[in-house]
C-alpha cells in the first residue's frame, strides 16, 4: 500500500511539472507569437537559392603587432572558423611568416595571399606617416590600448579591399572587407555573404540612397565603383585632417566624418534601432534587442545570409538557450535596411541637411547596383 503511494506521489509530480511546463511554453508561444509569425514568414519567403552570377569577393588581412604575445595557435584557431569554413572567394594580405598558415587553414577553398606588404605602412596611403601617427598616440586618450600600428592596421582597410579587386583577374559585382577575427563562434556560414541576398539589399538600398556602401568599422564594402570611391575619400580626409593635427588614428571617427558628410551614400543595419517593426512585441531583454542572434557586433553575418542559413543560425542559438530554459526566448529577426541618412534624422532632426564637403573629392561615377 505504502509502495503504491510513493509511486502515485511521483506520477503526481510529473504530472503537474509537466503541467506547468505546457501550460509555461504555452504562454511563452502565445506572448512571442509575433516572431514565430516572422520565422513563419521567412520559411514562406522569397526563395533565394544563391546564383553564381554575382561574384562576392572577401578581402582580409592578418598583421600581428610587433608587441603581440599571441602564439601561431591563437591565429589558427581565429582563422579557422573564417578561412576553415567560408567557400566564397577571398583576397588576404599578410606578411610572409604567416602565409603558410594562412594557405593551410584555407586548405583547398579558394584564396589568393598577397605578402607584399610585412605591416600597414608600407602601403601607399600610409607610407612614411609612421612618425606623425606617433604624435598622434601620444595625445591619443585612449593611447594605454592603441599604438600607432594599430591605426596604420585601421586604416589600411579601405585601400586593401580596393587594391584586392583591381589585383583579381576576375570581375567581382561586390566585394567587402571582413576581420580576420569576425567568425569566433560556432556558425553554419559557408558561401557568405549570400550574393542573391546583397542583391536584395542592395536593390532596395539603391531605392532609398544614391548608391550604397555598406558600413561597419569590421565589415564594409560595395560595388567595385563604391570601393574605389570609398577608398579615394577615406585617404582624402585621412590626410586633410592629419595636416590639421585632427585625430584620425581610430578609423572609425573618420568614418563617421565621411558619414556625416555623405549619409544618403551609405547604408546600414542598425541592431539596436528602437524604432524598428521586427524590434516590437519583444518578450525579454535578457537576449538582444532582436531576439537570440549571437554578438549584435556579428548580426550582419545572420543578415546577408540566405534563408536558409539563417534558419539554421537560429536553431543553433535556439539550441544554446536550453540551460536556462525558464528565459523565455525570440527567435532571431530579420531586421529592415536604413541609410545612414535616415538615422542622422531622426537623431539630429528632419530637417538636418549634412555639411556642405569642402575637399574636392573625385566625383563617384554613379552607377547604380544592377537591378535587373
Ligand atoms: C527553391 O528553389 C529550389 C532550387 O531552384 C527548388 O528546388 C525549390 O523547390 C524551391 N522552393 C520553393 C518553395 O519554391
Ligand atoms: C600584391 O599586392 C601588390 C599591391 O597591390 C601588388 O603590386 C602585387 O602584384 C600583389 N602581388 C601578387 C602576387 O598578386
Amino acid at each position: 500500500m505504502g509502495k503504491r503511494i510513493g509511486i502515485w506521489n511521483i506520477f503526481l509530480a510529473v504530472s503537474i511539472i509537466s503541467l506547468f511546463l505546457i501550460v509555461y511554453k504555452t504562454h511563452s508561444i502565445v506572448r512571442d507569437g509575433r516572431s514565430s509569425l516572422l520565422y513563419a514568414l521567412e520559411l514562406e519567403g522569397t526563395n533565394t537559392t544563391s546564383h553564381d552570377d554575382q561574384q562576392i569577393l572577401l578581402v582580409s588581412g592578418l598583421f600581428p603587432l610587433s608587441k603581440s604575445k599571441h602564439s601561431t595557435e591563437d591565429y589558427r584557431s581565429w582563422l579557422t572558423l573564417f578561412l576553415g569554413s567560408l567557400t566564397t572567394d577571398v583576397y588576404f594580405f599578410t606578411p610572409p611568416e604567416l602565409a603558410e598558415l594562412v594557405a593551410e587553414v584555407r586548405g583547398n577553398l579558394p584564396i589568393t595571399i598577397n605578402t607584399t606588404f610585412s605591416n600597414p605602412f608600407d602601403i601607399p596611403p600610409l607610407v612614411n606617416l609612421k612618425e606623425q601617427y606617433e604624435q598622434m598616440h601620444a595625445n591619443d586618450r585612449e593611447r594605454s590600448r592603441h599604438s600607432p600600428e594599430l591605426y596604420a592596421i585601421w586604416n589600411g582597410k579601405p585601400y586593401f579591399l580596393d587594391e584586392a579587386l583591381r589585383n583579381s583577374e576576375k570581375q567581382y559585382s561586390y566585394a567587402f572587407w571582413s576581420d580576420a577575427g569576425s567568425f569566433r563562434k560556432e556558425h553554419v556560414y559557408r558561401s557568405w555573404p549570400d550574393s542573391a541576398r546583397v542583391e536584395e539589399v542592395w536593390e532596395e538600398g539603391s531605392r532609398m540612397s544614391v548608391d550604397t556602401d555598406f558600413s561597419e568599422g569590421s565589415f564594409f564594402g560595395g560595388s567595385p565603383q563604391t570601393v574605389q570611391w570609398w577608398k579615394e575619400l577615406f585617404y582624402l580626409y585621412h590626410d586633410y585632417y592629419l595636416t590639421q593635427g585632427i585625430f584620425v588614428g581610430k578609423d572609425q571617427t573618420l568614418i563617421n566624418a565621411l558619414f556625416l558628410l555623405f549619409p544618403f551614400r551609405v547604408i546600414t543595419v542598425w541592431v539596436s534601432d528602437p524604432d524598428a517593426p521586427v524590434h516590437q512585441g519583444l518578450v525579454s531583454s535578457i537576449e538582444g534587442p532582436l531576439g537570440s542572434c549571437g554578438d549584435d557586433w556579428y548580426y550582419y553575418q545572420f543578415w546577408l545570409s540566405d534563408v536558409q542559413t539563417r534558419n539554421r543560425m537560429r536553431k543553433l542559438w535556439n539550441s544554446k538557450a536550453w540551460l536556462q530554459w525558464w528565459k523565455e526566448r525570440t527567435t532571431c529577426r530579420l531586421t529592415r535596411i536604413l541609410t545612414i541618412e535616415e538615422v542622422l534624422n531622426r537623431r539630429f532632426g528632419a530637417n538636418w541637411t549634412p555639411p556642405t564637403a569642402t575637399l574636392p573629392s573625385a566625383p563617384l561615377q554613379f552607377r547604380l547596383p544592377n537591378i535587373h
